[in-house]
């Protein structure tokens, strides 16, 4: 098959993590014979810095025009230390996830056998851990009206969401959910908040559809707690923007590293995919960055947008390999021999 693939490699680590990923998917195109044309494309600061704002219209049409979207990571502190700045990298992310409808945000967190002792807990609390939080993208308080009032002294940000919004992401959580364990949890603050309760009213309302699946509902700060406490007990979760956002980043330490985790974001045509670790500036160009999340984004990539399981799995399995046999960065190396973004990447494609 023939891709066209849209490289939105971004800043900080960002290129660098980018190269791995490109690597071994040419490695998985050649084994399988497929043709990969990359399509690469500016944004987040580097556009900032190049055309003046970070998600320019010729990014938006190579993603439009692309099979598929491989993001990086945007970011940098001097944008992060000014709160004043006009134009930041983020609103570059924010403004492509509304362009290019992408209002469903799918992040894994799962266990590696070999890794149980890097996580921060115990290890007999997330043995077994393999849940995936479907998080909304595109809504929420993250997109509602904010400001400031009172001479500056007052500041909102509106939180909304339409029935509408919250049924497209509920839909995608009860179809997996019957791809996976027929359990589906409900994350809302429906005590407090009013837009929970349409959350929570609309999903209910979805049940009998889906007679397969048992849903729960759950407050946002009790799933906060027993994510930590006993994580294995989830399987899928959908949640709204910002919930997910917190929930998510809580998530990724029980795997052991943030430089793991992959994600996908989708709508109802393009799909993205992205490691769930940030920018990461302080490392840039020390080719010490963990690129793992970021090739594991693109086995998503492979699964998902293409519907080729076997060029997922085989990376995957590269990955599991490299793990197994301490062909880690130094997040992982923990006193061992730490390995090169590079020569993390070399290894993996050599290997597929
Ligand atoms: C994420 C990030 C973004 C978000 C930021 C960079 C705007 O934290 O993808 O989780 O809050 O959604
Ligand atoms: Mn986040």
């Amino acid at each position: 098959m023939k891709f066209n693939i849209a490289v939105l490699a971004g800043d900080g680590i960002g290129p660098e993590v980018m190269e791995q990923a490109q690597k071994v998917s040419e490695a998985v195109a050649q084994k399988f014979g497929h043709e990969i044309t990359w399509k690469p494309a500016l944004t987040g600061a580097a556009a900032i810095d190049a055309v003046g704002e970070p998600y320019p219209d010729s990014t938006h049409q190579v993603c439009l025009a692309s099979d598929a979207v491989l993001f990086g990571a945007i970011g940098l502190p001097r944008f992060d230390n000014d709160p004043s700045a006009k134009v930041r990298p983020e609103n570059g992310l924010l403004q492509m996830r509304k362009q290019l409808g992408l209002f469903a945000n799918l992040r894994p967190t799962f266990t590696f056998p070999s890794l149980l002792d890097k996580s921060p807990l115990k290890k007999e609390r997330i043995e077994g851990t393999d849940l995936v939080f479907l998080r909304e993208l595109t809504g929420g308080i993250y997109f509602g009206e904010k400001g400031r009032r009172d001479g500056g002294e007052t500041a909102f940000d509106n939180c909304v969401y339409t029935r509408m919004e919250v049924q497209r992401l509920a839909k995608k959580g009860f179809e997996l959910a019957m791809t996976r364990s027929n359990r589906l949890c409900c994350v809302d603050k429906a005590n407090v908040m009013e837009t929970s309760r349409l959350w929570r009213e609309t999903v209910q309302a979805m049940e009998k559809d889906y007679p397969e699946v048992t849903v729960s509902y759950e407050l946002v700060d009790a799933v906060a707690m027993r994510l930590v406490q006993w994580p294995n007990t989830y399987d899928v979760l959908i949640t709204e923007n910002l919930f997910g956002d917190i929930l998510t980043d809580e998530a990724s330490v029980i795997s052991g590293s943030m430089g793991l985790m992959p994600s996908a974001s989708m709508g109802s045509d393009i799909a993205l995919f992205e490691p769930i670790h940030g920018s990461y500036p302080q490392a840039t160009g020390l080719n010490i960055a963990n690129p793992m999340a970021m090739v594991l984004s693109a086995a998503m990539m492979f699964e998902i947008a293409f519907n080729l399981p076997e060029e997922g799995k085989v990376i995957r399995d590269a990955v599991n390999k490299a793990l197994a046999e301490g062909i880690v960065t130094e997040d992982l190396a923990d006193g061992g021999k730490a390995y090169g973004t590079k020569e993390v990447g070399d290894w993996l494609a050599a290997n597929i």
